[in-house]
C-alpha cells in the first residue's frame, strides 16, 4: 500500500485533474484503486464522483480528514492517492497529509511565475515531512514543445525533483469532470494523446519508485 499526495498550495494548477486521471492508468496496470480527498469542500473528486455514479473504474471515498488517512492504510488497496484544497490557508491540513504519505506529486503549470509559490510548498511543507516527492508540468500547450522545455530547464536549474513526463492541454480534459469521465475512457479527437501523457506518467513513477 502506497499513500501519494497530490498538492501545490496554488489554486487550479490541476492537482484534481491529475489525481484523477493518475488513478485510472493506475487501475488500467493492474493496481487497486482509492481516491480520497481531505479539501472539506470535496469539490475535485465530488465532481466526478456525482456525474459519473458507478461508471468510475476505481473507488472514491468523500471527505476524508488527515487523521482518517491512517485508517485508509489499513484498507487492502496498492494505491490510495489523496486530493488536497488549494489554498495558502491549508497548511496545517497538508502538513498533517504530509505526515501520512509515501509519496507527493506536485503539478504546476508552465511559465516563470508558477515557480515561487511552488517553491514556498516545497520548502515549508514537503522538505520539512521528508516525503519523496516530484514535481509535474501540467498544461502544456501542445503546439509549443519550447514551453515543456523551459519548464523543465527552470526545474533543473532549481534543482527541484520533478518528472520529465509534462501533460498536455486538451479540452476533453476540461470536460472530464462534469462528464465524469477520466482519461482511460475518454473519446474523441485528442483522447489518445491525453491518455498517452497519463500513460508515461505512470511508467515514470514505477521507474522511480524502483529506485
Ligand atoms: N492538462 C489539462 N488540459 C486541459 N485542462 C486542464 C488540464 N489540467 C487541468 N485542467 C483544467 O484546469 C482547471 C483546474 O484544474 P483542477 O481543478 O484539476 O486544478 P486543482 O489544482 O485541483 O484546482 P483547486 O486548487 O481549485 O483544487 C480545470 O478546469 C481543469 O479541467
Ligand atoms: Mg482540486
Amino acid at each position: 500500500m502506497r499513500v501519494i499526495t497530490v498538492l501545490n498550495q496554488k489554486g487550479g494548477v490541476g492537482k484534481s485533474t491529475v489525481l484523477m486521471n493518475l488513478a485510472a492508468v493506475l487501475q488500467e496496470a493492474g493496481m487497486s484503486v482509492l481516491v480520497a480527498d481531505v479539501d472539506p469542500q470535496a469539490t475535485s473528486s465530488g465532481d466526478w464522483a456525482d456525474s459519473a455514479g458507478e461508471s468510475l473504474p476505481f473507488d472514491i471515498t468523500g471527505s476524508t480528514s488527515p487523521a482518517e488517512l491512517a485508517q485508509l492504510r489499513q484498507l487492502p488497496y496498492d494505491v490510495v492517492l489523496v486530493d488536497t484544497p488549494g489554498s495558502m490557508e491549508a497548511g496545517d491540513v497538508l502538513a498533517a497529509v504530509l505526515s501520512q504519505s509515501d509519496f507527493a506529486i506536485l503539478p504546476m503549470e508552465p511559465g516563470p511565475l508558477s515557480v515561487k509559490p511552488l517553491m514556498r510548498t516545497v520548502e515549508k511543507l514537503v522538505v520539512p515531512a521528508g516525503v519523496p516527492y516530484r514535481v509535474l508540468v501540467n498544461k502544456v500547450d501542445p503546439r509549443v514543445q519550447q514551453d515543456a522545455d523551459d519548464a523543465l530547464e527552470m526545474l533543473r536549474t532549481y534543482e527541484i525533483p520533478h518528472f520529465t513526463t509534462t501533460l498536455r492541454t486538451y479540452k476533453v480534459h476540461t470536460f472530464a469532470p462534469l462528464a465524469g469521465e477520466v482519461v482511460t475512457q475518454y473519446t474523441g479527437r485528442a483522447s489518445m494523446r491525453a491518455v498517452e501523457d497519463f500513460r508515461k506518467l505512470h511508467s515514470e513513477l514505477l521507474t522511480i519508485w524502483a529506485k
